[in-house]
């Protein structure tokens, strides 16, 4: 098959550029193709002709997206909507990569698919609103959301915790803000096989297993062998610019619908750290 990722120079689209084989692939960046010109996202889209289109950009400063709402919004749910467009004039199939800020965070058990959306901050929205229009214009599309994300080829939250590790005797690191950390190669490996299998619907794609930031870093500096003390703090001691919800651990639920599991974040977090050193 014929596959066209959007994206491909970011975190996830390293990846899924790294571990797609065996069907046609091909990548592009923003420089390929501005998602915010719905011409030129019709002309690329209707030249290549894909089968698939697995949309992974996105503006994902989530403290950058506050004082940047109309680019956030021109990306993220119009940029967006112009590529299911250009995929449904040639009768592509669309995954858009959506996010756990799409919930408010005030649940104590693991959100579901169908659960509601009400994101606390400009980047949560504009993929909330991204995902209601995708819906309308592509009923059968695939939104596949995710979560702290991390892996190699750009910023992530394992390398900040090392680098920080290194030159510090002790870290503070929010401790009541509960989620799923996801490697990127799981994660596009998940992907790929959506694709291969039809995949439509919401579907919520993380890593198994759930922690605080305060857990993840601790988990870090011990899988690195660092003595570095990692001290919980609350999000209220480090105010961000964007509100993040206090609880967004997705349900695996969705995913095992279409026959996939992935492995945990320790086990991911094990391997991304051995990714490193070599
Ligand atoms: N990172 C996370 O923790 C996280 C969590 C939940 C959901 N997600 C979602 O997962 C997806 C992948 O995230 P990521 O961390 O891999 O993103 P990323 O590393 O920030 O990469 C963003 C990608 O989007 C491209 N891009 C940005 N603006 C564009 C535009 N106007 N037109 C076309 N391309 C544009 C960038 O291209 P250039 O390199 O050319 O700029 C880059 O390839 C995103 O949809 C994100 O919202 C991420």
């Amino acid at each position: 098959m014929k596959v066209v990722v959007i994206g491909a120079t970011g975190l996830l689209g390293q990846a899924l550029m790294r571990e797609w084989r065996g069907d046609e692939v091909v990548g592009l960046s923003s420089r390929d193709v501005d998602i915010r010109d719905a011409g030129r996202v019709r002309e690329v889209v209707a030249n290549l002709r894909p089968e698939w289109i697995v949309l992974s950009a996105a503006y994902t400063d989530v403290d950058g997206c506050e004082s940047h709402q109309e680019l956030a919004v021109a990306v993220n749910r119009d940029g967006a909507v112009n590529v299911a467009q250009a995929a449904k004039e040639v009768g592509a199939k669309l995954v858009f990569l959506s996010s756990d800020y799409v919930f408010d965070g005030k649940k104590n058990s693991p959100y579901e698919a169908g659960d509601a959306r009400n994101p606390q901050s400009v980047y949560g929205r504009s993929k909330a609103e991204a995902e209601v229009r995708l819906l309308e214009v592509l009923p059968q599309c695939c939104i596949a959301r995710t979560s702290w994300l991390f892996g190699a080829g750009g910023k992530c939250f394992p390398d900040t915790i090392l680098k920080l590790a290194a030159s510090r005797p002790a870290l503070d690191v929010v401790n009541d803000q509960h989620g799923c950390p996801t490697y990127s190669l799981d994660l596009a490996r998940g992907i790929i096989e959506l694709c291969r299998r039809n995949a439509s619907g919401i579907v919520h794609a993380t890593n198994a297993g759930s922690c605080s930031w305060f857990e993840f870093a601790r988990g870090i500096v011990n899988a690195a062998g660092l003595t570095t003390e990692v001290r919980p703090v609350s999000t209220q001691q480090m105010p961000r610019p964007a509100r993040r919800p206090a609880y967004s651990v997705l349900s695996p639920k969705s995913l095992e619908q279409w026959g996939i599991a992935m492995p945990t974040w320790q086990d991911a977090l094990r391997r991304y750290l051995q990714e490193r050193k070599s």
